[in-house]
């Protein structure tokens, strides 16, 4: 099979590209060979093929839970967190019902041109709960989405009854990825002694590292030079990503340039969260800072960055759809970066970046002998596809379609509008 005359990310013309047995095949300049009808899965007609997204950082556990028990009134991450913690206090929460939120979040993404998701799930619950509900979902969606899922301890490792345990048991019970969250425990030497055990555990379990640090308005959180150690000492033959870093907003420019280069020695990568962090982070203080990780920064140094979801309606964030473009909108705004540079290789933070954070490049790209994995959107660039937030007009899962749809289309035009 075949999808033909389509664009591809740094190449000119238009290719025609071969699936055979969920697998890329040969990829040809179009109209170089003579193709049946027959054997065309999808006529791209020019717009742009590539792979589907990656969203770096969602919480699916949390999805489609907004204001219950009740609103977040202050908007803020403390409230949020507060919320999350009565929420499981008061068992709100079942495996079912879980799932079939977290479903509705997955269809979401997808339906935005999504094909991997790495999820963060709350392991501070002795039952659970969550865990479950997507460790069952993981298996279900494995046709047309795949997910990594993170044991992530919401209320701290150390302070938590068990917190360590619990991470044990969700990596037992299959989590791939190891997570935490050093800036809310209890010491700053609880921060790192929580980093030693998460640092312990991902080399013996041989799992990526993906933490939430440094998500506070503070310039004096510092975890993520903490990870950057971590990750240079350890054995760790695997991906760290380091979640959120907020606080790198505000640090002072003789700290940041100090910084820097242990990051880039250290060879982790960041997932921001634009949309997210624009809500929760510097909600009081005037001049309002931007409280997202500087992007433009961390990029030129060579640094990976992929941008995450986060919240799909939950107490952290009222909105989100699991559309990555919109992140990425949001992204390079804030990151000051609508210049040709950065918008002629726009998609890299949504698709290859976020690859390299969940530790699959091996296996994703267009290119022979990959799993055939990619999507169609209606544009033919990557400035085209933020500039119009580009429909997605076909998806491909290993080699399957997970739909094909028709662009929207005028159905009435006035005269002397062109329609365009
Ligand atoms: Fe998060």
């Amino acid at each position: 099979m075949l999808i033909t005359d389509a664009r591809l990310r740094g190449r000119d013309g238009t290719w025609d590209v071969e699936i055979v047995d969920g697998v890329f095949g040969a990829i040809a300049r179009h109209g170089e060979r003579t193709t049946a009808a027959d054997d065309v899965l999808y006529d791209a007609g020019g717009h742009l093929l590539l792979e589907p997204f990656v969203d770096a950082h969602v919480h699916l556990d949390y999805a489609n839970t907004v204001g219950s028990p009740r609103e977040n009134q202050s908007g803020t991450l403390f409230e949020a967190i507060e919320i999350w913690a009565d929420r499981k206090e008061q068992g709100l929460d079942t495996v079912e019902q879980v799932y079939q939120n977290a479903l509705t979040a997955t269809r979401w993404e997808a339906s935005n041109g999504t094909g991997f998701i790495r999820s963060q799930v709350d392991v501070t619950d002795p039952s659970l709960t969550a865990l479950r509900a997507i460790l069952q979902l993981r298996e279900d969606v494995r046709d047309w989405m795949e997910i990594q899922v993170v044991a992530f301890p919401q209320n701290t490792v150390l302070s938590y009854p068990d917190g360590p345990d619990l991470l044990v048991q969700a990596l037992e019970l299959g989590a791939e990825v190891v997570g935490g969250i050093p800036h809310n425990e209890a010491t700053r030497e609880d921060g790192i002694e929580s980093l030693r055990i998460i640092f312990d555990l991902a080399e013996k379990y041989r799992v990526p590292v993906d933490v939430h640090c440094d998500e506070i308005d503070d310039e004096q959180s510092r975890f993520v030079e903490e990870m950057a150690a971590f990750a240079s000492r350890s054995g760790l033959d695997a991906p760290v990503t380091a979640s959120h870093c907020v606080a790198m907003a505000f640090y002072n420019p003789a700290y940041l340039a100090k910084l820097t280069p242990k990051l880039v020695a250290s060879g982790i990568g960041f997932a921001v969260c634009p949309t997210e962090n624009l809500q929760l982070q510097g909600r009081d203080l005037i001049p309002t800072p931007r409280g997202v990780a500087p992007v433009r920064h961390l990029t030129d140094a060579g640094l990976t960055v992929a941008f995450g979801q986060d919240s799909i309606a939950d107490p952290f964030y009222s909105l989100g759809a699991g559309n990555l473009l919109r992140i990425l909108d949001a992204g390079l705004h804030v990151g000051h970066m609508l210049t040709p540079e950065y918008l002629t290789r726009a998609l890299d933070f949504i698709t290859v970046n976020g690859a390299r954070n969940l530790g699959i490049t091996d296996r994703y790209g267009i290119a022979e002998g990959k799993p055939a994995n990619c999507i169609v959107l209606d544009c033919e660039s990557d400035q085209e596809a933020v500039q119009h937030q580009a429909a997605v007009l076909c998806s491909v899962h290993d080699g399957r379609v997970v739909f094909i749809r028709e662009p929207a289309r005028y159905t009435t035009v006035m005269d002397g509008f062109a329609g365009e």
